[in-house]
């Protein structure tokens, strides 16, 4: 106890006194930083697969990321919380209606706290827990130069390890990835407090792994890239055919919580679903300029696809789309208090018999006599698809639109695509309000 006692207090020490010598000497610490990182690369270089270990054993990487960011302070912090019971009483309600964002976004303290985000998800991935268990990573360098060999301080280096992360951003930075970055399980990208884009590149790419959280990026104007060899973790490397050109692609995963993000204008999808993943919320997200939005199972032949269950809540489909909003296949799909304020086709579609919930959605059709219709059953005769069950149940229809439900409404399959009580349609507007990438600042509630 004594001895514990001893090293959190001596910790806390450490932690003030580099702040003292941060405040006073900025300009000091950043050579002492730009030294640190050296020493880290020389580090990696020599020995990789060691690389983590290495770091844990010198505590380079540790002191220099406390001196980058008081997260470290609110690591020790956190432990005399009680997350559970602080959430139960909604402590730092928003009063919009948002009952994720309650749980932390009007804070003004979250960036001593900042893990508590993986206690506030909600819906089929409401039990990804990202990098909760493991120690912070300050990305402090933009670049991606070596994919084989990434260098320490970027966000490449940081997804691929294998101990779970809680990787946060030093500073704003556009980030123009050469290929895909392949994460590893157990991660949480937290951009907040930064102003981050994953832009003009490749995007993020969440392929056989588990437990991932992605919070707060503006990823968009993503290319296809590939036929590179590319690390997956610090043990493997290998080769990637080229990619679709995915802002973010789930791919045979599971646990996956993609919140906060504002994603536009990418060469394929804005977030996929595919192959076997399941265990996912989309939520909060801010959607706009991109033709084909949401991909839900990829493969009408593909039957493993009958166990995904995604939840889709508290989006903006904004400005400047055109259709699959989601589309869907198989599984089940609760798509719930989301606001659609511009499609050019239709909103919600499938093929491949899919269960979808759509609840206390605001659903605001164009101008378009012809796209008036929300829904779309994707090259299927009415014979067929009259059995799905598609069900609307408090949506609220704004000019013109209109829902065509289908199936027998069997109860049981509805149960399984709830994962999250709706709020009325009504409140919509206001729940949605900051979805996309929020405004962060220490010692203010996110905007
Ligand atoms: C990793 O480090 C350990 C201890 O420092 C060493 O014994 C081992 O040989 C290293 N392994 C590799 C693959 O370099
Ligand atoms: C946290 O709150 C829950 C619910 O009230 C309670 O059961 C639990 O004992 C509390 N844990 C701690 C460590 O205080
Ligand atoms: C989350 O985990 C709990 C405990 O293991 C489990 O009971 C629950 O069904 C899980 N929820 C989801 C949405 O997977
Ligand atoms: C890591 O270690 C494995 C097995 O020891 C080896 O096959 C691989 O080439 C190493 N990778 C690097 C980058 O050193």
């Amino acid at each position: 106890m004594a001895s514990s006692f001893q090293k959190l207090t001596s910790a806390c020490f450490v932690v003030l006194l580099i702040f003292v010598v941060c405040a006073l000497t900025a300009t000091n610490l950043r050579n002492n930083q730009v030294s640190l990182s050296r020493k880290l690369k020389t580090e990696d270089s020599q020995s990789f697969n060691n690389s983590t270990i290495a770091i844990r054993r010198e505590g380079v990487e540790l002191n220099e990321h406390a001196v980058a960011d008081p997260d470290q302070v609110a690591l020790l912090q956190t432990n005399e919380q009680n997350i559970t019971e602080r959430r139960k009483l909604g402590f730092f309600s928003c009063g919009n209606g948002n009952v994720i964002d309650d749980c932390w976004r009007c804070d003004p303290n979250w960036h001593m706290n900042r893990k508590r985000l993986a206690d506030c998800g909600m819906g089929f991935g409401s039990n990804a827990t990202g990098g909760r268990d493991g120690r912070f990573y300050v990305v402090t360098d933009p670049t991606d130069e070596d994919m084989e060999f990434p260098k320490s301080g970027t966000l490449r280096h940081a997804v691929i390890q294998v101990e779970p992360l809680w990787i946060i951003f030093k500073r704003d930075m556009v980030i123009t990835l050469k290929q895909e970055l392949i994460m590893n399980s157990y991660k949480t990208i937290d951009a907040r407090g930064a102003n981050v884009h994953v832009a003009n590149g490749a995007c993020i790419t969440i392929q056989g792994i588990t437990h991932v959280i992605v919070h707060g990026l503006h990823i968009h104007d993503c290319i296809r890239t590939g036929n590179a060899m590319v690390r997956s973790s610090p043990s493997h490397y290998g080769m990637r055919s080229m990619s679709d050109g995915d802002a973010v692609s789930i791919y045979a995963s599971s646990h996956i919580w993609i919140d906060h993000n504002s994603l536009s204008k990418c060469a394929d999808g804005l977030v996929d679903v595919v192959m076997g993943s399941t265990a996912v919320t989309i939520s909060n997200n801010h959607l706009t300029h991109h033709n084909e939005v949401m991909l839900l199972g990829n493969n009408d032949l593909y039957t493993q696809d009958k166990n995904m269950k995604v939840t889709i809540a508290y989006n903006h489909f904004g400005e400047g789309l055109r259709q699959r909003m989601p589309r869907c296949r198989h599984g089940y799909f609760h798509v719930v208090n989301n606001d659609y304020t511009h499609w050019e086709m239709y909103a919600i579609g499938g093929s491949a018999n899919p269960t979808i919930k759509s609840q206390g959605n605001r659903y605001a059709a164009p101008k378009n006599r012809y796209a008036k219709q929300v829904t779309k059953r994707v090259r299927t005769e009415k014979s067929e698809w009259k059995k799905w069950n598609w069900r609307s149940e408090g949506d609220m229809l704004v000019n013109g639109a209109f829902f065509i439900q289908s199936g027998e409404g069997a109860t049981a399959n509805y149960e399984s695509a709830s994962s999250l009580a709706a709020k009325p349609a009504s409140m919509v507007g206001s729940i949605t309000s900051t979805a996309g990438a929020l405004g962060c600042r220490s010692g203010k509630p996110c905007y």
